[in-house]
């Protein structure tokens, strides 16, 4: 191995614009991301490049290259939200796994938490991944002693829990129906894409609680603010990602969105789909609205998905929507863990 001080390292910003810059980040991104990990789910090329050149009003990407020559050995990424969580940032580097233990992840992260400090932010958030049998908070395993080395602490630990699709139909029929008798006042509607502009202010009223009202453990995490105005903003991006939507909402008697779920069919990355949220409002729970719109959105949209494998992510605290993936056969395959630093 190199000693440390013997090698040079550029750190430049990275022109997501510029074709070929952007290529090498993101190889070096997806080589670290997939690196003994055969469950990755890395955003891909086209994926990240229509994030990072979006110039979107409520989220900032800032990319950089550690460069050894020519050659990106680290990379690394601050992301922050600019309408709420503003004190905090979140941060990840990931080094090419042959250019390991060199003391390159270290200098881009020193250099990350310097660029999110001179934006104000005092919070860094990180997450790191480790197989499902390792501890929950990732004791022992290279990458969690990597950040806690650097000071970060555990503050949640999730469960990348996967299904092969199709799933039977009868089987989904069957929680559909169990469900139903729960929630007679509700209507549910379902759309590819955009949301329609008749629900898109209550939409996005529930939209932005999802990450505070799933589990937060230890984490700082404000409620989103999210309006009509973003999520068309974020609908743009997902399209020039290559990405489909599949929604089922629950309306209540004065047609607004109650609950949902989503599910996210990545073009540029065939044979997987993504289950992302699924909410009900507080004073909707208790109906099954949950089970509901997610086995309604499933039964609905797998029969355009084809063969594919469905993953999903689930605090390990989040008893009831975890007992729902397991009712529709979901195994778990690693863990994720998010950690935090104060400046
Ligand atoms: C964590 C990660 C970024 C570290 O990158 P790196 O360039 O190896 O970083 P460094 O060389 O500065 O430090 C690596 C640490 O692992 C040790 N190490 C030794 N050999 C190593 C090897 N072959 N591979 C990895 N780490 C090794 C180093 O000694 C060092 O230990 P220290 O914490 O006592 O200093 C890299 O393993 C990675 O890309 N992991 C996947 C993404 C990730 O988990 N990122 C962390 C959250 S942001």
């Amino acid at each position: 191995m190199t000693p440390r001080a013997e090698v040079e390292l550029r750190i430049e910003l990275l022109d997501a614009s510029d074709p070929a810059a952007m290529a090498a980040w993101h190889e070096t991104f997806l080589a670290s991301q997939r690196h003994e990990r055969p469950f990755a789910t890395p955003l891909m090329l086209e994926e990240m490049r229509a994030r990072f050149v979006a110039g979107l009003e409520a989220q900032r990407y800032l990319a950089f290259s550690g460069l050894v020559g020519d050659e990106v050995a680290t990379v690394g990424m601050c992301y922050l939200t600019m309408f709420d969580n503003l004190g905090q940032a979140y941060v990840e580097v990931q080094t090419r796994p042959e250019l390991r233990g060199r003391g390159f992840g270290s200098r881009v992260l020193d250099h990350l938490e310097q660029v999110a400090g001179n934006h104000g932010r005092g919070v860094l958030l990180t997450e790191v991944t480790y197989p499902y049998d390792a501890p929950a908070d990732g004791a022992g395993t290279p990458c969690a002693e990597f950040a806690r080395r650097r000071g970060y602490t555990f503050g949640l630990g999730n469960v990348q829990r996967v299904l092969d699709l199709p799933v039977d139909e009868e089987a989904l029929r069957r929680l559909v129906a169990e469900a139903e008798p729960h929630h007679p006042a509700y209507t549910f509607r379902q759309f590819v894409g955009p949301v329609p502009e008749d629900v898109i202010d209550s939409f996005a009223s529930i939209l932005g609680t999802l990450m505070t009202e799933a589990p937060t453990g230890e984490i700082d995490r404000e409620t989103e603010v999210f309006d009509a105005r973003r999520i068309r903003a974020d609908e743009k991006v997902f399209e020039e990602s290559g990405r489909t939507k599949f929604t089922t909402v629950a309306l209540d008697e004065q047609g607004e969105v109650a609950a949902y779920s989503e599910l996210v069919l990545p073009r540029h990355d065939p044979g997987r789909v993504y289950q992302w949220g699924t909410l009900a409002r507080p004073q909707d729970r208790g109906r099954r609205l949950g089970l509901a719109t997610k086995a309604r959105n499933l039964l609905w949209a797998q029969r355009e998905l084809g063969e594919a494998t469905l993953v999903t992510f689930n605090a390990e605290s989040n008893r009831h929507m975890i007992g729902v993936n397991e009712r529709l056969g979901f195994r778990p395959v690693e863990r994720v863990g998010e950690f935090q630093k104060r400046l």
